[in-house]
């Protein structure tokens, strides 16, 4: 962890306070807490005086808003001085880069990005370029060890980066450009390098993604070999391009709908709702929560919609998958977390299931 202290005094302004915008934002933020518990607020008042301040906290913004918050000015400066978050001197104009030097960051080459740093930024973290375009330095942990190594600039993180990598982020951001954050290899999100490698033979319903995927590994291959398992890796791409061709599809209608549609006219605009039940059978319904996924909160929204018992999950169409998840609001999930599989599987035992 770097040292932490407040810029030297002669770049400092003499005063900080917020534009009229951000003046109304801070007091509406400060609002949603209850008056003596507005320190609550420091954080993101801190944050947005440095958006407000070409990304950098003078000592006057810092006391400004320790006034606003009736917070004497050394408990603001500790909340500053301890995040490395927020920037206490001068930045980059274009890109401040935070260069995680963690063990796991460390270890996936973390060395070899500070170097590219030094050699083209500036030999010394926090200070700025010659341009005064870029600025440096090396942080703890940003949390997203999965993707080593990493930065942050600004709010962005860029991952998976090697020396190369880098130097192409920071020539994007030299050209005025945003680059893409994210991984900056081939991988998606924190999946493996070549696609997933677990779940990519969901038995789903109807023609969902486990069925698409064996139907492309089966067009692919020699008619000599069609009948054989579909290959693992056409499995796993077929079965992303159909998540990500369903969530796309959803969301391109949701899209069309008014801001103020509810749960159900988006459920209704993406698939079917399934036929619910008056109340369980016998009066007994199975205990939902045993599938993974199910909560006390959606067993309540399912018993709502008639739903009561694992054969009637069970034996959803890929409409009704839609229309219920889309309902309770996370389209993907059953689908995920296979609760149709869960529910066959609970059915055939459901006996001791029953409440
Ligand atoms: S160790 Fe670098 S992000 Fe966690």
């Amino acid at each position: 962890m770097s040292v932490r202290r407040l810029a030297p005094d002669e770049v400092q302004p003499a005063s900080f306070a917020f534009t009229p915008d951000n003046l109304a934002w801070a007091q509406k933020t400060i609002g949603k807490y209850p008056a003596e518990r507005k320190a609550s607020a420091v954080i993101p008042l801190l944050w947005r005086a440095q958006e407000q301040h070409a990304y950098w906290l003078p000592k006057a913004a810092i006391e400004y808003i320790a006034d606003m918050l009736d917070m004497p000015y050394i408990r603001v400066f500790e909340v500053a001085t301890f995040y490395t978050m927020f920037q206490l001197q001068p930045v980059g104009k274009k890109a401040h880069v935070q260069v995680c030097g963690t063990t796991p960051c460390m270890l996936r080459g973390a060395g070899e990005l500070i170097k590219v740093c030094k050699s083209r930024i500036h030999h010394e973290p926090f200070h700025l370029s010659d341009d005064g375009d870029f600025s440096w330095e090396e942080v703890e942990c940003a949390g997203t060890c999965v993707n080593a190594p990493m930065i942050q600039v600004f709010s962005d993180v860029y991952e998976d980066l090697t020396p190369e990598s880098l130097e192409k982020v920071l020539d994007a951001f030299a050209r005025g450009e945003k680059p893409k954050p994210g991984p900056q290899n081939s991988r998606h999100g924190a999946e493996p390098e070549g696609g997933a490698v677990t779940l990519r033979d969901l038995p789903f319903d109807a023609a969902g993604p486990a069925k698409a995927g064996a139907a492309v590994a089966e067009k692919s291959k020699p008619a000599s070999v069609a009948k054989a398992e579909p290959a693992p890796e056409a499995v796993s791409s077929a079965a992303a391009e159909f998540a990500a061709k369903e969530e796309a599809e959803i969301k391109a209608k949701l899209a069309t709908l008014s801001p103020d549609a509810t749960p159900e006219q988006k459920a209704d605009a993406v698939g079917t709702r399934p036929t619910g039940l008056a109340a369980a059978r016998s009066n007994a319904a199975d205990k939902l929560q045993k599938i993974k996924g199910i909560g006390p909160v959606n067993e309540g929204k399912l018993h709502a919609l008639g739903i009561f018992h694992f054969d009637q999950i069970a034996g959803w169409s890929r409409e009704e998958i839609r229309w219920v998840g889309t309902y309770l609001a996370f389209p993907g999930r059953i689908d995920r977390e296979e609760w149709t599989v869960q529910a066959k599987a609970l059915a055939a035992g459901a006996p001791s299931a029953k409440e």
